[in-house]
């Protein structure tokens, strides 16, 4: 069974999780995959950074399944919100219908947030969030921590995320 693990990442996290999956399964790993890179795979691990509620790099898989079927697929969306539920099932019943959800594997893994490299429309986006929260009389401990991290750059990746998407690679089963 060929693996190959595809990612897009913009501030490093999803690359890091990218990087962990492949060591992990000894499989191939490519950067900003097209279709005709992972046709011959037998299972597709694609991963991508959350922006604006959407995930970066999904639709190679969601826009292409016709000619991925019969193929084991799994994603996983790298975001800097904690990995509750009420956040974590919102925001899959956006990317896949309810059909998609059984029959693809999706993992939530939590990243980090690294203003320094972020360029364009992004960085643009998150400086009025940062001038907004700047504003707010009474911060909560969650504002504060947003506005902590745009001086230093906040790193919640850890290996052991992973668990439940490396068992789901290996032997199928619930997601
Ligand atoms: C413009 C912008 C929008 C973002 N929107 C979300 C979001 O909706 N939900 C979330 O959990 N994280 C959000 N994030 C945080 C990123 O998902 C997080 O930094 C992630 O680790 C980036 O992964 P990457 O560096 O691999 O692209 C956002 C970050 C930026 C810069």
């Amino acid at each position: 069974m060929k693996t190959i693990v595809v990612y897009k990442s913009k501030t490093g996290y999803t690359k890091k999780y990218a990087e962990w999956i492949t060591e992990e399964l000894g499989c191939d790993i490519k950067e900003n995959a097209a279709l005709s890179d992972i046709l011959n795979y037998d299972t597709i691990i694609c991963g991508g950074g959350i922006y604006a509620g959407s995930m970066n790099g999904g639709k190679l898989i969601t826009k292409n399944l016709g000619k991925l079927s019969g193929k084991k697929l799994i994603l996983f969306a790298v975001g800097a919100m904690l990995d509750e539920e009420k956040d974590t099932v919102p925001f899959w019943n956006k990317q896949l219908t309810p059909e998609q959800q059984k029959s693809i594997g999706h993992f939530f893994l939590r990243g980090g947030f690294d203003f320094s490299q972020l360029k364009g429309a992004d960085r643009l986006m998150m400086s009025m969030i940062k001038k907004h929260l700047e504003k707010i009389k009474e911060p909560t401990d969650e504002d504060k921590g947003f506005l902590a991290a745009f001086s230093e750059p906040v790193d919640f990746t850890d290996k052991k995320n992973l668990a439940g998407l490396i068992e789901y690679a290996k032997n199928g089963g619930t997601v």
